[in-house]
């Protein structure tokens, strides 16, 4: 039997949640994980470094007995610098979020004049503190990330130490971006990996499929899979595993986001096998991130094996991607 082995894995971009859903979901991704950067759209969201230190120690009261690190977002608003100096140790990014354009980001920034968020993104780059952006316009929904690069343009020259990440990115704007400017970097979800708008409403509609930012184009899939499968140095895996009731997913009005994080690494390895570059996956799921973010996880070793998998039909309530097909790809062994 085949296997692949994978070294401190990294999700550099989940939503775990909180209560109940978060004791059910973060075991999972703890299980195979040695760490996820946790985004900070709770209800209200995590803002304050009291929100951060709290919101850090339910999510290890969730996963008592495995070893998992998680790396903490601050919610982005224009904060000043005596602020940023007294989160800095507490967190590892700050996540911007347009308002209203996803999930639980009603208080997020309504303005992208350089000037105004100045003095925030200087201190954050005199403080070496990364920006993560959810980089959606509120434009035509095929659109809306394409149309968003003029900002990223504009925050990357402007600041040109600063660290920023593209989140999920879905295009292949994006991903000429990367060459463009030093200082952007990316995280790629593996759905983005597998998905085009087809998948997602050119049949039967798939709730389970439907996130933010929506799968695109082929072409678009292709410039992900060429830079993900050469695990480009700036970019790096994401699952943006953004668990809903199944109630809320199966409904009149469907909530964004795609369920990923207990079948992740079995459709990473998947895709990278497929294509011959098994050697280039620990890059994209763990190396990378470490460069970028400078981090140094505990160790983890994930042996996975090229056996069937059948994925779940549910998982305490939140549907997986892919529920009830059978995967190529299984965990064997963590250690
Ligand atoms: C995410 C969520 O549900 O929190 N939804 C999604 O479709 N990806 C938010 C986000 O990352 O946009
Ligand atoms: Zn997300």
């Amino acid at each position: 039997m085949k296997t692949h082995t994978l070294l401190m894995p990294l999700d550099m971009h989940l939503h775990l949640r909180d209560a109940v859903m978060l004791e059910n979901v973060a075991p999972l991704s703890a299980y195979s994980y040695s760490g996820a950067l946790v985004m900070p759209n709770l209800v209200p969201p995590v803002a304050t470094l009291d929100d951060v230190q709290a919101y850090k120690q339910r999510i290890m009261a969730a996963v008592p007995n495995d070893y998992f690190e998680p790396y903490m977002t601050l919610f982005y608003k224009n904060y000043d610098k005596a602020f940023l100096e007294s989160v800095v140790d507490d967190i590892l990014a700050l996540k911007l979020y347009p308002a209203g354009i996803t999930t639980n980001s009603e208080g997020g920034v309504s303005s992208f004049d350089i000037e105004e968020m100045r003095p925030t993104l200087q201190a954050m780059s005199d403080l070496g503190m990364p920006l993560c952006v959810h980089g959606e316009t509120d434009g035509f929904v095929m659109d809306r990330e394409a149309e968003f690069m003029s900002i990223y343009e504009n925050l990357a020259s402007s600041f040109p130490k600063l660290k920023i990440i593209m989140e999920h990115i879905t295009t292949k704007a994006a991903v000429e971006m990367l060459d463009k400017y030093e200082n952007l970097y990316a995280t790629i979800t593996v759905h983005h990996l597998l998905l085009t708008l087809d998948d997602v409403v050119g049949g039967m509609m798939q709730p389970h499929l439907f996130c933010k930012p929506i799968a695109k184009r082929p072409e678009d899939l292709d410039a992900l899979l060429s830079v993900a499968l050469q695990a480009h140095p700036k970019v790096m895996f994401g699952s943006d595993s953004a668990p809903h009731p199944q109630h809320k997913k199966e409904s009149c009005g469907c909530a964004a986001g795609v369920f990923s994080a207990p079948i992740s690494l079995q459709l990473l390895c998947e895709i990278f096998d497929q294509y011959g570059k098994l050697d280039n996956l620990q890059a994209f799921v763990s190396d990378n991130a470490q460069n970028i973010y400078g981090i140094c996880p505990e160790f983890k070793e994930v042996v996975l094996a090229q056996r069937p998998f059948v994925v779940p039909q549910n998982y305490s309530g939140v549907v997986p991607m892919y529920a009830g097909e059978t995967l190529n790809w299984a965990i064997e062994s963590v250690e």
